[in-house]
C-alpha cells in the first residue's frame, strides 16, 4: 500500500501543533500555572520547552521520518528488534491518555452544548461547582458525551491523513488563534485585568522549589505530545524534502505561545472577578463561567470559550488515535480505516471506567487510585518520561547519523549542541523525573 503524505509543509506544521495544543494548553496550563506561582513556573517551562523539548520534538520528527512506519515498525527498522518493545510502550502510553482524554473533551463538548442551549452560566461559583460535581457524576451523559467526543476523532482519522487530519487542523487552527484573540481581547480590558498579567509575567521566586522545576518538565512533555510517539508517526507522513529543524521551533513556538495565550485568556479574568486562580482543573469549568455570567455578552465569551477548549482537544485526540490506529494497521495488516475504528472502539470502552470515575465507580480505585486519576498518572508520570527516554537514546546514540542526517543534510554548526541534548541532557533529566515520580 503506498504510504499517506501531508500535502504540504504547513499542513505539516499545523497537525503537529494542533496536536501539541490540547486540553493542556487551555485547561491544564492557567490552573498549573496558577497553583505554582505564576511567572516563576512560565519561566521554568518556557526554557526547558525551548531546549529539552525542542531537542525531543526534532529528534521524534527525525525519527519518524527515517523510519516511515508507525511507531511499533519504526523503532524495530532503526534499533532492532527489541525495540520494537519500547514502540509497544508507546502505543499503550496513547491508547491509556486517549481513554481519559476524551471524556474530558466530552465534558468540554456538553459544556459547549449547555452554553449554547443557555443553561451554564449562573453568577455564584458555589452553585456551579455543584453543577459540574454533578455533571461528571451523571455516568450516562458524561459516557454519551465520550462516545460523542471518540466518534468526532474516529471520523477524521478514519478519513485520512490528508483528508482528515491535516484538513482539519488547516481549518481549525487558525479558527482557534482567532477564538483565543477574542477572548483575550475582552479579558485584558477589564477593569482590574492587569493583576492578572502582573500575576503570569512577574516572576515570584520565593514559590519556586524542586517541584516546580518537577511539574514543569512533566508538562514539557504532555503539552508538546512528546515521549508517546505522535510526532513519531507525524514525522512520517512527511516527504524528503521539508527543513525538519525549523517545523520543529516552529511547533513549540505554536505550541508554547498558545499556552502563554490560554494563560492570557483565563488569568486575566479570573482576577478581574476576584476568582481563586489556584482552583485546580475546574478552572475552566467552574471558575470560567462565574466570569463569564458577570461579563457584558456573557454566553457570547463563554461559547467562544468553549469551542476553543473542544476545537484545542479534537486536533490533540485525533494525533493520539492516529498513533495507535498506525500502529494497529501495520501489526494487523490491515486498512488505516478499519484499524482506526477498531482501535477507537477499544479506546471508548477502555475509556467507560474513567468517565465513571466521578460517579458509579467512584470507589472502585487502585493504589488509591480512580481509573481516571489512574490513567492519568501511569501515562504522564511513567510512560511519557519513559518514551522519552526511549526516545532519546535512539535518536542520540543507536540511529543518531540517520537523524542528524535528516536533521540537517548538509551538517550545520548547531548539531553538537543538538546532540548534547538529545543524547546527553535528555536522558538525565527524564531519569530524574522518573525516580522522583516513583
Ligand atoms: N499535547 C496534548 C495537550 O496538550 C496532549 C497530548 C499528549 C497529545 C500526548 C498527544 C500526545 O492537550
Amino acid at each position: 500500500m503506498k504510504r499517506s503524505q501531508w500535502g504540504s509543509r504547513l499542513g505539516f506544521i499545523l497537525a503537529s501543533a494542533g496536536s501539541a495544543v490540547g486540553l493542556g494548553a487551555i485547561w491544564k496550563f492557567p490552573y498549573m500555572a496558577g497553583a505554582q506561582g505564576g511567572a516563576a513556573f512560565i519561566l521554568v517551562y518556557l526554557a526547558i520547552a525551548f531546549t529539552l523539548g525542542l531537542g525531543l520534538m526534532a529528534a521524534e520528527m527525525a525519527l519518524g521520518r527515517a523510519g516511515r512506519g508507525g511507531i511499533v515498525e519504526t523503532f524495530r527498522r532503526l534499533g532492532g528488534r527489541a525495540w520494537a518493545l519500547g514502540g509497544l510502550l508507546a502505543v499503550i502510553a496513547g491508547f491509556l491518555i486517549l481513554s481519559f482524554y476524551s471524556v474530558v473533551g466530552g465534558w468540554t463538548l456538553a459544556y459547549l452544548v449547555a452554553t449554547v442551549a443557555g443553561t451554564s452560566l449562573t453568577q455564584d461559583p458555589g452553585s456551579l461547582g455543584a453543577r459540574f460535581e454533578s455533571f461528571v457524576a451523571d455516568g450516562a451523559r458524561v459516557v454519551t458525551y465520550h462516545a460523542a467526543f471518540m466518534a468526532l476523532t474516529v471520523l477524521v482519522v478514519g478519513a485520512g491523513v490528508q483528508k482528515g487530519i491535516e484538513r482539519l487542523s488547516k481549518w481549525l487552527m487558525p479558527t482557534l488563534f482567532v477564538l483565543m484573540l477574542v477572548l483575550i481581547a475582552r479579558a485584558l480590558t477589564l477593569p482590574g485585568a492587569s493583576a492578572g498579567v502582573e500575576y503570569l509575567f512577574r516572576p515570584d521566586w520565593s514559590s519556586f522549589s524542586t517541584s516546580t522545576l518537577l511539574e514543569a518538565t512533566g508538562f514539557v512533555f504532555f503539552s508538546l505530545s512528546l515521549g508517546m510517539g505522535a510526532m513519531i508517526t507525524y514525522g512520517s507522513y512527511l516527504d524528503g524534502r521539508a527543513p525538519l529543524a525549523s517545523s520543529a521551533t516552529w511547533v513549540v513556538f505554536l505550541a508554547v505561545g498558545t499556552a502563554l495565550l490560554g494563560g492570557l485568556m483565563v488569568l486575566p479574568a479570573v482576577f478581574a472577578f476576584g476568582m481563586d486562580p489556584a482552583a485546580g482543573p475546574g478552572l475552566s469549568f467552574i471558575t470560567m463561567p462565574a466570569v463569564f455570567a458577570q461579563m457584558p455578552a456573557g454566553e457570547l465569551f463563554a461559547t467562544l470559550f468553549f469551542l476553543s477548549l473542544t476545537v484545542a482537544a479534537l486536533t490533540s485526540s485525533v494525533s493520539l488515535l492516529e498513533v495507535v490506529a498506525a500502529a494497529v494497521a501495520e501489526a494487523l495488516g490491515i486498512g488505516h480505516r478499519a484499524a482506526a475504528w477498531m482501535s477507537a472502539a477499544a479506546i471508548f470502552a477502555a475509556g467507560i471506567p474513567c468517565a465513571l470515575s466521578f460517579g458509579a465507580m467512584r470507589s472502585y480505585t487502585v493504589f488509591g487510585l480512580t481509573a481516571f486519576d489512574l490513567f492519568d498518572a501511569i501515562s504522564s508520570k511513567l510512560l511519557l518520561p519513559l518514551g522519552g527516554m526511549l526516545v532519546a537514546v535512539l535518536a542520540g546514540w543507536v540511529a543518531w547519523s540517520r537523524v542528524a542526517a535528516q536533521l540537517a543534510p548538509s551538517g550545520a554548526a548547531w548539531l553538537p549542541a543538538a546532540r548534547l541534548v538529545i543524547a546527553v541532557i535528555a536522558p538525565l533529566s527524564v531519569l530524574v523525573i522518573l525516580l522522583h515520580g516513583l
